[in-house]
């Protein structure tokens, strides 16, 4: 995830904004820049690779400025590369910006600036925005309404700082759904897209709120919102230490990025729905596909299988899943009108490499599902599927898992449409639905921040030595995933099985003592989930479920209930397994164990 930083003050700004930079790289990062306003006009400075080296080789540059801009770029539209790293420049060189999000019509902002005679120097969608505003500027007769007049025509995400020689004593910002947040020092003054950049030097606060535009002197900071009316916001004082604020003032990075996925899954959504209206993901083709192969690992495993149901159900297009370290052993049926998909959030999973090899060795089209910009399967695979999760820190992965459903399911609307499989009123309905999962999910999880139910019941749980995990259809993966997040931070032993199959062997292990977690929420295999949960109620088994408000029977049979909104049953994967997330995610911190780096677990497993 990007980080931003920008100051204007009475240091030399250089080295408040390297400093400041390094304080963000828990954020994860490719490449680093700097833009500083000098008596000469903007001087810029970028490095791919580490801030560490940056900051040395800055150090030998003679250069003195009190404002500035600067930024850590974690590639999401184009490579890791200098020209793509921020600040970006107007085309004459009087403005520079950062930027943090994405812009979603960067593609038509671009065709139109292009023909007014912009040059383009980066593959990023950041760039439209600096000549955006310069191209404003035209026919505003300030800058700062060229900037609020270009923020206009924005669709998609940002947090934003920008300088300018025709202002060279303010830094002009704005957020929209991207986090930026002001720092008042004194006779100086801050922003960042995060509170720890700044801390070392103040921890007087302003949140910038979606819609809201901060402009920054040494000594004030004038707030406003996007048509220029001005506001005022409230000063907060973080009480904060450094490594506290990395994490958000979360414990951990895993609550964190639990809790970032309302925001992960609306950028997976806005990343990926681009091939409505511009066509295929990769180069293929798609109406010969026969069969496709999802091969992947652990959590990502879990997502294929969910997306084995999305793609045969919206395409018609035969699935099958292989673990990624079985497949290149079993000799599978493949052709050229075979699609191999390798689902890795690292991009660096040796079996998952592997297996997508061996798919191209033998003739079939390979397609990465990845989080990591210019990661191994990325530039082996024959196109890549982004799922714009921002870096995952937790070895647990939690809003990597949604993000990769989120756009596996965008992908099998989009292959069922291609297909002729879907009907337009089954694809509008569907992605209607997609596009309300953010808030639900954000609903889900600030009634869970007010009430604590999953962290309560994890009170009441956290003792147990087995836990069965239970679910149908699609949330029968979700079963197996709540089941895998057990296991690996909490070390009890958790085992997820299709409801329907327990009668055929776990049933022995239902006793007074035994935890047994229903996915039970609405959906065609609803009534037969109830009917499972009987037979674990006869056995005496507590019954936990994650069911909707509206389901009575399920309710009626449920010791413990976790209530999460109502949603499509082949989303609902994405919002039932926040819960488990949670419940995880409580045992393991009221046991005591290290919640992010488990024992015995990497984050990226590299060996086969
Ligand atoms: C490791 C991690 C898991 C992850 C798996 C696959 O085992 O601990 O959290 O699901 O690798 O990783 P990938 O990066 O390929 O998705």
């Amino acid at each position: 995830m990007c980080g931003i930083v920008g100051y204007v003050g009475k240091d030399n700004a250089k080295s408040v904004l390297v400093e400041s930079l390094k304080r963000l790289e828990y954020r994860g990062y490719d490449s680093a820049g700097v833009a500083l306003l000098t008596d000469e006009g903007i001087r810029t400075f970028k490095k791919v690779g580490k801030i560490r080296d940056f900051q040395v080789e800055l150090n030998k540059i003679n250069l003195y400025s009190n404002i500035g801009i600067a930024h850590t770029r974690w590639a999401t539209h184009g490579k890791p590369v200098i020209n793509n790293a921020h600040p970006h420049l107007s085309c004459d060189g009087k403005v520079a910006l950062v930027h943090n999000g994405i812009i979603e019509n960067y593609s038509s902002l671009k065709e139109e600036l292009l023909s007014k005679g912009h040059n383009f120097v980066s593959d990023t969608d950041t760039e439209v925005i600096v000549h955006l505003i310069e191209e404003e500027l035209k026919s505003e007769n300030s800058f700062f309404s060229a900037f609020l007049k270009a923020l206009s025509r924005l669709k998609g995400s940002f947090a934003i700082s920008v300088i300018t020689v025709l202002e060279p004593d303010k830094v002009f910002c704005a957020r929209k759904d991207s986090p930026l947040v002001v720092g008042l020092g004194d006779g100086e003054n801050f922003v960042a897209s995060d509170v720890p950049a700044f801390l070392p030097y103040t921890n007087r606060v302003v949140f910038l709120e979606d819609g809201e535009v901060a402009v920054l002197s040494k000594d004030e900071v004038s707030f406003y919102d996007f048509s220029g009316v001005p506001l005022s916001k409230e000063v907060m004082t973080v009480p904060w230490s450094i490594s506290q604020a990395e994490k958000g003032g979360y414990k951990h990075f895993m609550l964190k990025e639990i809790y970032e996925q309302p925001k992960a899954v609306a950028d997976a959504i806005r990343g990926n729905s681009g091939w409505f209206e511009e066509g295929a993901p990769l180069d293929f083709n798609f109406e010969q596909l026969e069969g496709i192969h999802i091969v992947a690992c652990g959590t990502s495993y879990h997502a294929g299988l969910i997306a084995k149901f999305y793609i045969e159900s919206f395409s018609r297009v035969p699935v099958n899943v292989d673990y990624a370290s079985e497949f290149r052993y079993r000799d599978p049926v493949i052709s050229d009108k075979t699609l191999i998909v390798g689902i890795t959030q690292s991009g660096e999973t040796a079996d998952t490499l592997a297996a997508l090899r061996l798919g191209k060795e033998r003739g079939a089209t390979t397609l990465a599902i990845c989080n990591v910009i210019g990661s191994t399967a990325t530039r082996e695979a024959d196109g890549t599927i982004y799922t714009y999760a921002g870096p995952e820190i937790s070895v647990a992965s939690t809003k990597a898992f949604t993000t990769q459903l989120t756009s596996l399911f965008l992908f099998a609307l989009w292959l069922g449409k291609v297909r002729g499989a879907l009907k337009q009123e089954e694809f509008e309905s569907l992605y209607g639905e997609l596009l309300e999962l953010p808030s639900k999910l954000e609903s889900f999880l600030n009634t869970e921040r007010k009430e604590g139910t999953v962290k309560e019941l994890a009170l009441n749980f956290y003792k147990a030595k087995d836990v069965l995990y239970l679910g149908r259809h699609v949330n029968y993966p979700i079963a197996l995933e709540g089941a895998l997040k057990l296991k690996e931070i909490s070390y009890i032993h958790a085992e997820g099985y299709p409801s329907g199959e327990m009668k055929h062997g776990p049933i022995a292990l239902i006793d007074e003592r035994m935890p047994v977690i229903f996915l039970a929420t609405k959906g065609r295999v609803y009534e037969k989930v109830v009917s499972n949960m009987e037979e674990v109620k006869a056995r005496k088994g507590k019954v936990i479920s994650v069911l909707n408000p509206s389901c009575k029977e399920a309710n009626n049979l449920t010791d413990y209930p976790i209530y999460v909104p109502e949603v499509n049953e082949f989303l609902s994967p994405i919002l039932n397994v926040v819960p488990l997330q949670l419940f995880a995610y409580y045992i393991a911190d009221f046991l005591g164990y290290e919640v992010d780096q488990p024992r015995n677990l990497a984050k990226s497993v590299t060996v086969e």
